[in-house]
């Protein structure tokens, strides 16, 4: 049997970003019935349900039944999620973070001495199997961890290991990038730009700040005006 097959997963947090990995990893080799997902309320529960994927309100849950888990809830959530599950941690489990901007140091902190810790970096074209992924090894992860992370990631899109200072760079690029503009996500995804805008833009997060500055540099009536112009221009040339 495939490796990826056996592999327990477990995701703590229900949102975007979860849901995205999820549906990657599961047009891989990874099954539904081998991954659970918490989060406090059910709002967000019903769409991995959907998927064959079980799902619970109880965090310490997901963590005893996992051999992999994706802490993927809001960056400020981390110490208080790690420090709830800490003593159920065992020295052999991944823990992989996806939280922007909370590097290595600080989740190795908060969780057992000798954990296992993997910051990942993804982005929500996983959903589409397009994402852009990289992931930075923490202090007592192994070649052989980060070979199975790719491994379960590899239908995601392009996972890639790297230094952890790249973490931050890509965040801004492609965590972030997808808000200005997917092709294949808006394709695929049948969903209203905006909608899709929306689910990238984690509140008070990385994204929503990027998009702040592009919309002071007059984005939008940028493109308009570039527009406008072009077919002017276009119409100008037409007449010569
Ligand atoms: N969205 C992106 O494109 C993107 C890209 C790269 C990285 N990230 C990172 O991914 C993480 C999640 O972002 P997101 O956009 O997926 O956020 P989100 O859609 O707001 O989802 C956050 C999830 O965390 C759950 N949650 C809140 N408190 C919790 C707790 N105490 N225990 C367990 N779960 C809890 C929420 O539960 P409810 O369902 O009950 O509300 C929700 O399901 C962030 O750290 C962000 O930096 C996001």
């Amino acid at each position: 049997m495939n490796l990826d097959a056996q592999q327990r997963i477990g995701f703590i947090g229900a949102g975007n970003m979860a849901f995205g990995i999820a549906k990657g990893m599961l047009s891989g080799n990874v099954l539904p019935a081998n991954i659970k997902v918490s989060a406090p309320s059910s709002m967000n529960l019903g769409r991995f349900q959907e998927l064959g994927i079980s799902v619970t309100h109880s965090n310490t849950e997901v963590v005893c039944g996992s051999d992999v888990v994706f802490v993927a809830v809001k960056p400020h959530m981390i110490p208080r999620v790690l420090i709830e599950v800490s003593q159920h941690i065992t020295k052999k489990q991944i823990i992989v973070s996806v939280a922007a901007g909370v590097t290595l140091a600080m989740l190795e902190e908060l969780l057992p001495e000798n954990s296992i810790v993997i910051r990942l970096m993804p982005n929500l074209p996983c959903l589409v199997q397009e994402g852009a992924l990289l992931f930075a090894l923490g202090t007592n992860a192994k070649g052989a961890d980060g070979a199975l992370l790719l491994s379960l990631l590899h239908c995601c899109g392009l996972v890639e290991e790297v230094p952890e200072t790249w973490i931050d760079v890509h965040t801004g690029l492609s965590g972030s990038g997808v808000a200005f503009g997917a092709g294949k996500l808006l394709r695929d995804s049948g969903k209203h730009p905006a909608q899709l805008r929306a689910e990238v833009c984690t509140p008070g997060g990385t994204t929503i700040y990027g998009l702040h500055t592009l919309e002071q540099g007059g984005v939008r009536a940028s493109v308009m005006s570039a527009v406008e112009s072009a077919t002017q221009r276009a119409r100008d040339l037409g007449k010569k």
